[in-house]
């Protein structure tokens, strides 16, 4: 079964923030700390939806590739069904949070489409695109290689997305009092606030990093 992030009600949620602001960064590799920068230096450091939706875009990409490589393992191994079984949890697991991903990706995109911000083809449509290409070829090669390095990856991005979504909620006060209405409401859920929606978002990047963290847990300890 694919395990999908909880929902918090807005108690849960502010409690979560205050525990993502307020427990030490993540010692990052190299690769993700070069993204980090290399993403501040195209789209500044100031945190916009435009520039967190290019990080949702990418998010997607290490599930694609964990599924892809994932489906190519069952054809070599469908006669084990044992371990047939068990690369199809994974399978699914990582069907779960891709999906996760892509609503973060469409509430933002609602949104950004709704304040009627311009956002610039080349930065925000094919630049995103190459990234996410780069970083599939990479996140591929780390999981062929050695699966764990992929993940650890993953878990230096979501950590990221995590604090990062908790700095934006912090940021906006004014979002405590407007209502969260969106096409996606009956896909992701119903929230006190806005603030609760980003929240929650922050809080499916924790689980989203616990996941990977647990993965490579599981292949040092087998
Ligand atoms: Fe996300
Ligand atoms: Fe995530």
């Amino acid at each position: 079964m694919s395990r999908t992030p909880p929902k918090l009600d807005h108690d849960a949620l502010v409690a979560a923030q205050r525990v993502t602001l307020g427990a030490p960064k993540r010692r990052c590799s190299l690769a993700a700390r070069a993204l980090f920068a290399g993403m501040d230096v195209i789209y500044g450091r100031k945190r916009t939806l435009s520039k967190f939706k290019v990080l949702e875009l990418i998010a997607r990409v290490p599930y694609q590739t964990w599924e892809q490589v994932a489906y190519v393992a069952v054809t070599h191994t469908h006669r084990r069904t044992d371990l047939a079984r068990r690369i199809h949890e994974r399978i699914l697991d990582a069907r779960g949070q891709q999906d996760n991903e892509l609503l973060h990706l469409l509430i933002l995109e609602e949104r950004i489409a709704r304040s009627g911000n311009h956002e610039s083809r080349l930065k925000f449509f094919w630049l995103p695109q190459a990234i996410a290409y780069a970083y599939y070829q990479w996140s591929w090669m780390l999981y062929v290689v050695r699966p764990i390095w992929s993940h650890r990856l993953n878990a230096d991005f979501e950590d990221h997305a995590e604090r990062e979504y908790m700095q934006l909620v912090a940021e906006h006060p004014e979002w405590e009092n407007e209502p969260f209405e969106s096409a996606f409401c009956a896909d992701y859920g119903q929230f006190d606030s806005l603030a609760d929606m980003f929240r929650q978002i922050g809080h499916d990047e924790r689980f989203h990093k616990q996941e990977s963290i647990d993965l490579i847990h599981r292949a040092r300890f087998r």
